[in-house]
């Protein structure tokens, strides 16, 4: 768990530049998001930082195929990213490039530092090459049959028929798939980084973190047979920054894809003419604490090569690491071509952001499973706990302040009250464990808490007699009380329904302020906070995801 007072940078990965964002990364962006609201309310500081990953083949290759420089494609893109995230209120600090100047200093920078350590093997390697292209092929651009089983159409590193791993090079028929043509062989320099000689500090910094189980248990197989060097140079025609010393070789994307973090923050401190530096901020030496939210597809490039890049030239290595398993749609693993595929933007034009942010946050854990988003079950799960539960709770008392023009009254339920701020320590600890389902159930078996206290006190009956009065407006001011903590502990989760509320309350309290009941004070007049989700907006949802 962070420390009081250290400053905590936090990331979500680094989304590619070559297309809109889809649910897959939404997922993860409001898993950040979550957790960075959930440190500010516990005024702890953060900075969140992003970008997107604009290097690599098929950033340049897209940027082709639309007959513009890649350095405009990524431009675009980046601007659509941004803007999607900022509609779905994930407030991250700064969202960045990869392609900047910041980032090509700081590559250079570990870059040298790891050659001068002799940490860089150069190394001759043969490849496959599409001549009329002009292209190495990498894995996924070669197709042939698989050197074990001879299964057609695989691709040039693994056999999805019998498993079988190899080198492209020992495909059988290889196919270019870009011209059908069977490719040469060349050889070629490569330079690669000498992971296998960070082992120890590796295994020291796994064994000092507290990674998720699952992960450890993972990075301990790589261990097994040895810690490979791995290749992170890419010969021309390449999009990306140039290997100092060479005219014709390229960082892989992954080499500076997580640098681009350290270069985001820079920019960042920048901008913000904050008089720190990054490298003092990410110094080995600092206090700060660094927390990377990723996917369990790119475990390896963060938990193995990332800490050692970050070893080698004095810098920090991550705090923590947060994985996230896939998320699948319907049951069935997202894809365009199978028709079952959403992208962030047409969710919108039918939804509003906290409809999601609620639903993947009602089935966040902080383990490695994947997470299924069912329409059907979205709709239930919106519809019976946010309205049914929560706002239920305002809407059926604000009636009975109507006629002392909304004002609380000066009386409370106290017991009821203090049970409820009791919770805030248990919900907020499941918060910052990453364990919003559990979170969110405690918070709704308060919201039913709250309904049952309305239930038994019964203000509907009271009310008949003028009498009752004080009673009436004890018990309404309560509920609204218990409203009003119950929007502050899901803030984190549904902020711009959470906005909407305090200003229906009229009060913008924070979590700090818990314990302030408001009493004696003037209320909004009501009107509907939030509305059920109806049937033909899934059957909308529905209709986009499955036109692919
Ligand atoms: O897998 C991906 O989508 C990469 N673009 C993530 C990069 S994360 C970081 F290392 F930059
Ligand atoms: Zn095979």
């Amino acid at each position: 768990m962070p420390n009081k007072n250290n400053l905590l940078i936090i990331t979500s990965a680094l989304p590619y530049a070559n297309g809109p964002l889809h649910f897959g990364h939404l997922l993860e962006h409001i898993q950040t998001d979550i957790w960075v609201r959930t440190n500010r309310a516990l005024n702890k500081e953060c900075i969140y930082i992003c970008a997107s990953d604009a290097h690599g083949t098929p950033i340049m290759l897209k940027a082709e195929e639309e007959n513009i420089q890649p350095e405009k494609l990524i431009e675009e893109i980046t601007e659509i990213q941004k803007k999607s995230l900022i509609n779905f209120n994930i407030k991250h600090d700064n969202y960045y490039t990869t392609h900047s100047k910041e980032n090509r200093v700081f590559s250079e920078l570990i870059f040298n530092s790891a050659d001068k350590k002799g940490l860089i093997i150069r190394k001759k390697i043969k490849q496959l090459y599409d001549d009329s292209k002009g292209l190495f092929l990498a894995d996924r651009y070669v197709q042939g049959e698989c050197p074990k089983c001879g299964a057609k159409d695989q691709y040039g590193d693994n056999c999805e028929v019998c498993g079988a791993t190899y080198e492209a090079t020992e495909l059988l028929n290889p196919k270019s798939i870009f011209t059908g043509n069977k490719p040469s062989v060349k050889e070629s320099e490569h330079l690669f980084f000498d992971v296998g000689s960070c082992s120890e500090n590796l295994k020291k910094w796994i064994s000092d973190t507290d990674l998720q189980s699952a992960v450890k248990n993972k990075i301990q197989e790589w261990f097994v047979d040895g810690l490979k060097p791995w290749d992170i140079s890419r010969d021309a025609p390449y999009f990306g920054f140039k290997i100092p010393g060479y005219e014709d070789k390229y960082f892989y994307v992954w080499l500076d894809a997580p640098i681009g973090y350290i270069a985001s923050l820079e920019n960042y401190l920048k901008k913000k003419n904050i008089n720190k530096d990054s490298r003092e901020l990410w110094g080995e030496q600092s206090d700060t604490e660094i927390y990377h939210f990723i996917g369990k597809d790119i475990m390896n490039f963060h938990t193995l090569f990332w800490p050692c890049m970050l070893e080698t030239a004095g810098f920090k290595k991550p705090t923590n690491v947060f994985i996230h398993g896939f998320m699948t749609l319907n049951g069935k693993k997202m894809s365009k071509s199978k028709k079952n595929f959403l992208l962030v933007d047409d969710y919108l034009q039918v939804l509003q952001p906290d409809f999601i942010r609620y639903y993947l946050a009602s089935k966040l854990s902080s383990g490695v499973d994947d997470l299924d988003m069912d329409l059907n079950d979205f709709q239930k799960k919106v519809n019976t706990d946010l309205i049914g539960k929560f706002i239920n709770i305002a809407s059926r008392s604000q009636g009975f302040l109507k006629k002392d023009s909304n004002m609380l009254g000066e009386v409370l339920d106290n017991e009821i009250i203090d049970e409820f701020i009791n919770e805030k320590d248990n919900i907020f600890n499941l918060f910052t464990a990453r364990e919003y389902s559990k979170a969110l159930k405690e918070i709704m078996l308060l919201a039913d808490k709250a309904n049952q206290y309305i239930d038994l006190n019964k203000p509907w009956e009271l009310n008949k007699e003028e009498v009752n009065s004080i009673e009436v407006k004890k018990i309404a001011s309560t509920a609204i009380n218990l409203f009003r903590i119950l929007n502050l502990y899901l803030e984190p989760v549904i902020p711009e329904t959470s906005e909407k509320i305090k200003n229906y309350l009229k009060s913008n309290q924070s979590l700090d302020n818990l314990k302030n009941n408001l009493v004696n004070h003037q209320l909004e007049i009501f009107k509907p906070l939030l509305l059920r989700i109806e049937d033909s907006e899934i059957a909308k949802l529905a209709e986009i995801s499955q036109n692919g």
